[in-house]
């Protein structure tokens, strides 16, 4: 996820607390670089790998500057003529986090350049078409502007960057929020497919950003661009295309109070978290999977021979990673055929009897840098087995001590709560089953097509969850009250009762636990009263029935039932049924959200902190 902004005008004149007056320095004006910083540092939740700006005037053409670290870092240029730019704040996913790498990246000529949130997936591909031209980072997205470079001299000095961008953006695979200019060009062209943008329209100037964040405190004027728009700025105004066709997309004025603002709408990050589900998850798997193939693409290779000969898979980890791993132990074991264990990494040893050269460690982490989990994998390299990272970020500690790396790719995440990163850490996790399944030859092309299949529509199931979110806050008002929460399921269902559990139990402090939905008749059914709602998660892959058959044994005994079930299937002895869409094992990864979003309405309603939950910090850096 990465943040890009762009504007066009002639500059703001500002009140003396407009923040970007204040960053100007001048109190006056505030110039077309100034604008774009300033709302490069409202995007910079999105990424703070780098950043790097855009500026076009008259007479001064194209001025690029970009560095990598965080949006403070960058010196912008003092481009008085300029009466356009565009900004990118970045979050890594293809390339390190260095200048090169920072956006905007430029055509051979330095004429034409690019900012871009997304992924093109078949940047290789194109690359080789490109290959007289002059690449000099490792992004996907500098074959942007090379194509624009193309397409503009196909057409003979005759064309223009909006019909460029048209041209080049069908070529395009993956998703995409793109930004360009030109030298010589009074115009931003920007696109959209999968990734957002938005335009933010004044009288004599027009704004573009991935998120209002950027610009909500000189325009609330908004217009949202849809899938396949590709759109030319003025200061004057916009010209949005679909299909070839001009389109009017509308204005919307945004009500946000400026606190809100910063969570893009929302009162917390998590519940913004929760929301950004669809969008991390198509990062995710974007240009990894090979849906007809049955296949995926995880960019690692393992020595020759390492994974025939692979006898364990130990995944260690803390918190909802953790259960992240107890969902991937189960997936590992079935796609790959070898037998997988999960350690809390604070407990975790090597242990006799188990052969290095045999064993493969996983470290899941979504920092990077939970001492715990650094400490396991210190202990696995020092005994000599394989260690394998997956984790969200770029450059952290575990990135430098382990063999190899998968990143999840979903974001930064701010709230302590962790909730989009779970989701992308078992998207990751099962893309890394089928890739030792299909290495090992333990599962074939036929097999592993209905679970990337299921891979393939995750985004748009937890899109329907969230579209039902209404329900579940209705039943976290009815139930939030109860004196306690217990959250069952079965199979890969167990890990996501226990992740349920654990996020009711961090924002609302009420106490929750999760069991195996079998456990609950031997010990916990003696706490269960008609003040003890039980969550069930009741999907496929999940045994719904015999679980409901205990869930039943608790409702006897007069407790409430919330039930995660399968679309399709029906039990109507639940107090409430929340259907989950059908996408075989990740189904119960998609049952979560209704458990996130439950948490979530419960600790609202009792004003918690949710975003910093008392006496819990994000990253835990010791041991
Ligand atoms: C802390 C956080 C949890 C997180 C755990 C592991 O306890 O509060 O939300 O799950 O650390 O963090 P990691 O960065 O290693 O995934």
């Amino acid at each position: 996820m990465c943040g890009i902004t762009g504007y066009i005008g002639d500059g703001i004149t500002l009140d003396e607390d407009d923040d970007a007056g204040a960053a100007a320095g001048n109190g006056g004006v505030a110039s077309v670089g100034d604008i774009v910083h300033e709302g490069l540092r409202n995007l910079e939740y999105r990424g703070y790998d780098s950043a790097g700006v855009a500026l076009v005037g008259e007479t001064s053409g194209l001025t690029v500057a970009k560095r990598s670290g965080e949006v403070d870092n960058l010196t912008v240029p003092d481009v008085p003529d300029a009466t356009l730019g565009v900004g990118h704040t970045r979050w890594s996913t293809h390339g390190p986090p260095t200048d090169a790498n920072a956006h905007p990246h430029t055509d051979c000529a330095g004429d034409v350049a690019v900012v871009h949130n997304g992924i093109v997936e078949n940047h290789e591909a194109l690359k080789r078409e490109l290959a007289d031209h002059e690449f000099t980072s490792d992004t996907d997205t500098e074959v942007i502007p090379h194509l624009i470079e193309e397409e503009l001299a196909a057409q003979r000095g005759e064309g223009d960057l909006l019909n460029a961008v048209r041209a080049v953006e069908v070529r395009l695979e993956g998703s995409y929020a793109i930004c360009a200019v030109r030298e010589g060009e009074d115009e931003i062209v920007v696109a959209r497919r999968g990734s957002p943008l938005v335009l933010g329209r004044d009288d004599d100037a027009t704004f573009v950003a991935s998120d209002v964040t950027a610009f909500l405190e000189h325009t609330r004027d908004v217009t949202y661009l849809e899938d396949g728009d590709v759109a030319a700025l003025s200061a004057d105004g916009v010209e949005i295309y679909a299909d070839g066709d001009l389109v009017d997309r509308g204005v919307e004025t945004v009500t946000w109070e400026a606190d809100a603002a910063e969570k893009g709408g929302y009162e917390h990050y998590m519940r913004k978290e929760i929301h950004e589900q669809p969008e991390a998850l198509r990062q995710t798997i974007a240009g990894r999977l090979d849906v007809d193939g049955g296949d995926v693409d995880l960019d690692v290779s393992f020595p020759p021979g390492f994974l025939a000969d692979l006898e364990e898979i130990q995944i260690v980890a803390c918190g909802t990673s953790n259960y992240a791993g107890r969902y991937a132990a189960q997936l590992f074991e079935e796609l790959s055929g070898v037998r997988a264990t999960v350690e809390i990494a604070s407990e975790y040893e090597f242990g006799a009897g188990r052969s290095p050269d045999r064993t493969l460690v996983v470290a899941v982490t979504q920092s990077g840098e939970t001492a715990d989990t650094l400490g396991a994998v210190r202990r696995a390299n020092a005994a000599g087995a394989r260690t394998f990272a997956v984790t969200n970020t770029l450059g952290s500690t575990v990135t430098r001590e382990v063999d190899d790396t998968a990143f999840i790719r979903a974001g930064p995440e701010i709230g302590v709560a962790a909730t989009k990163t779970f989701a992308s850490q078992v998207a990751t996790l099962t893309m890394l089953a089928v890739a030792i399944g299909r290495e090992r030859g333990a599962l074939g092309a036929a097999d592993a097509r209905p679970v990337l299949e299921g891979l393939r529509d995750l985004p748009g199931a937890v899109q329907q969850v969230l579209d039902a979110e209404p329900k579940v806050r209705e039943a976290a008002t009815e139930y939030g009250d109860s004196e306690a929460f217990f959250f069952v399921g079965r199979q890969l269902g167990v890990p996501v009762a226990l992740e349920g559990a654990l996020k009711l139990k961090e924002i609302s402090y009420d106490h929750a636990e999760g069991f195996a939905a079998g456990e609950l008749k031997h010990g916990p059914l003696a706490l269960v009263t008609p003040d003890t709602p039980v969550l069930a998660v009741l999907t496929d892959g999940a045994r719904a029935d015999e679980t409901m058959n205990n869930v039943t044994e608790a409702q006897t005994r007069g407790a409430p039932a919330i039930g995660c079930v399968s679309a399709g299937e029906e039990y109507g002895t639940l107090d409430v049924s929340l259907p989950v869409p059908d996408v075989g094992l990740v189904e119960p990864l998609v049952a979560n959200v209704y458990l996130q979003l439950f948490a979530y309405h419960v600790a609202n309603d009792k004003d918690r902190s949710i975003d910093k939950p008392r006496n819990l910090a994000k990253s835990v850096t010791v041991e």
